[in-house]
C-alpha cells in the first residue's frame, strides 16, 4: 500500500471527523471529508473546510454523505473512487448520543440512533468493501467509545449502539483478515467536541418524572463527562498513528482517553477469551491476517 492513503470519513462537519480530516491531510493523505447536507445546513462547515484546504494546499475534498441513506452512501463512495481511484481507509465516525433513562427513550428515538450509530457503518462498509477487496487491502475504522465497553446509566441506548458496533467490527476483523483488510475499533473517552450540545434527550418526560432522585443521573453524568473532557486532537493523533501502522500490525481496539477507566483491562481479557473461542471452534487459521497472500490472489 502506498504510504499516502485515500481516506473517507463520515460525519466530518464538526468534532472528531473534522479534526481527523485536517490532521490526516496535513500528513499528505487524501481525505474525502463527508457530511450531511453540505449545500444547506452544513454549508458554513463545508465552506470553512474547503477554504482551509485551498489556503493550506491540503488534499481534502468535501462530499455529501448521510449514513442513514443507502443511495447517499453509494454516491459518495462512487465519487471518491472516481476521483482518487481507490479507498484505503473508511472512518465510520458519524454518530450522536441519546441521553436519558432507558424507559423514557421512545422506540422511534432508539431506532433512529441505531440507524446512525450502527447501521450507518453497515452501509458504509458494504459500499467500500468491494473496492478494498479489489485492491486486496484496506482499513475499516469504527469510532466506538469507552461506552462501547462499559455501561453508564442514562446512556443505555448509546452504549447499546456502540456495543452493537463493536460486535460487528470484531466480526469484520475475523472475516476480512484473510483478504488483507483490517477492521479496527477506536474507543475514545470523553473529549471536547460539539457532541454534548448535539445530545438528544429522552422524549418521554412523564416517565422520567416518576424516577425520583434517579432522574437527576443524566444531568449529573453529562456534567461529569463534559467537565472531564480532553483535547480532541489526541484522538486525531491516534487515528493518524493507526492508519500509518503497517498493514497486518494494527490492533483490533484502541482505547484513547483522558482518564484511565480500566477499559484496556477488558480489552486485554477479551482478546484472550476470543482467541480461546476461535481456537475451540477450529477457526484460528481462517481468521489470521495473511500478509501479501490475500484470498483469491495468484
Ligand atoms: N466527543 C466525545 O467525547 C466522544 C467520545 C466517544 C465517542 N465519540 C464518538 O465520536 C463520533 C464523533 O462525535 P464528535 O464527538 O465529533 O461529535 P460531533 O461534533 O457532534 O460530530 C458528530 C458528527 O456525526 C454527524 N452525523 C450525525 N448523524 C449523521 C448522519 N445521519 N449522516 C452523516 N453524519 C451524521 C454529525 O453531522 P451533522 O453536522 O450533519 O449533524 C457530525 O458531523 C461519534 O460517533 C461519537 O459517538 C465521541
Amino acid at each position: 500500500m502506498n504510504s499516502k492513503q485515500v481516506v473517507l470519513i463520515t460525519g466530518s462537519s464538526t468534532g472528531f471527523g473534522r479534526m481527523f480530516a485536517d490532521t490526516l491531510a496535513r500528513k499528505g493523505h487524501t481525505v474525502f471529508a463527508t457530511m450531511r447536507d453540505p449545500g444547506g445546513r452544513n454549508a458554513k462547515n463545508a465552506s470553512e473546510i474547503r477554504s482551509l484546504a485551498e489556503k493550506d494546499s491540503l488534499p481534502i475534498y468535501v462530499l455529501e454523505l448521510d449514513v442513514t441513506d443507502d443511495a447517499s452512501v453509494g454516491r459518495a463512495v462512487d465519487a471518491a473512487v472516481a476521483k482518487a481511484g481507490r479507498i484505503d481507509v473508511a472512518i465510520n465516525n458519524a454518530g450522536y448520543v441519546v441521553s436519558g433513562l432507558a424507559e423514557a427513550v421512545t422506540p422511534e428515538q432508539a431506532q433512529r440512533l441505531m440507524d446512525t450509530n450502527f447501521l450507518g457503518s453497515v452501509r458504509v462498509n458494504r459500499a467500500v468493501l468491494p473496492h478494498m477487496r479489489r485492491q486486496r487491502s484496506g482499513v475499516l475504522i469504527h469510532v466506538s467509545s469507552g461506552a462501547g465497553r462499559v455501561i453508564l446509566p442514562s446512556f443505555g441506548f448509546y452504549c447499546a449502539s456502540k456495543f452493537a458496533l463493536e460486535a460487528l467490527a470484531e466480526s469484520y476483523r475475523y472475516e476480512l483478515a484473510g483478504q488483507g483488510i483490517e477492521s479496527v475499533i477506536l474507543e475514545p473517552g470523553a473529549y471536547e467536541t460539539p457532541v454534548f450540545g448535539n445530545t438528544v434527550t429522552a422524549a418521554d418526560e412523564a416517565r422520567t418524572n416518576t424516577y425520583g432522585a434517579v432522574k437527576e443521573i443524566p444531568a449529573k453524568l453529562n456534567a461529569a463527562l463534559s467537565s472531564n473532557a480532553g483535547n480532541a486532537q489526541e484522538v486525531a493523533d491516534a487515528v493518524l498513528r493507526i492508519i500509518e501502522t503497517p498493514a497486518g500490525e494494527k490492533q483490533l481496539r484502541y482505547f484513547v482517553s483522558p482518564q484511565d477507566l480500566g477499559v484496556d483491562k477488558i480489552n486485554a481479557l477479551s482478546k484472550q477469551v476470543q482467541a480461546n473461542v476461535l481456537e475451540a471452534f477450529g477457526l484460528t487459521a481462517d481468521t489470521k491476517f495473511l500478509k501479501g497472500k490475500a484470498v483469491g490472489s495468484a
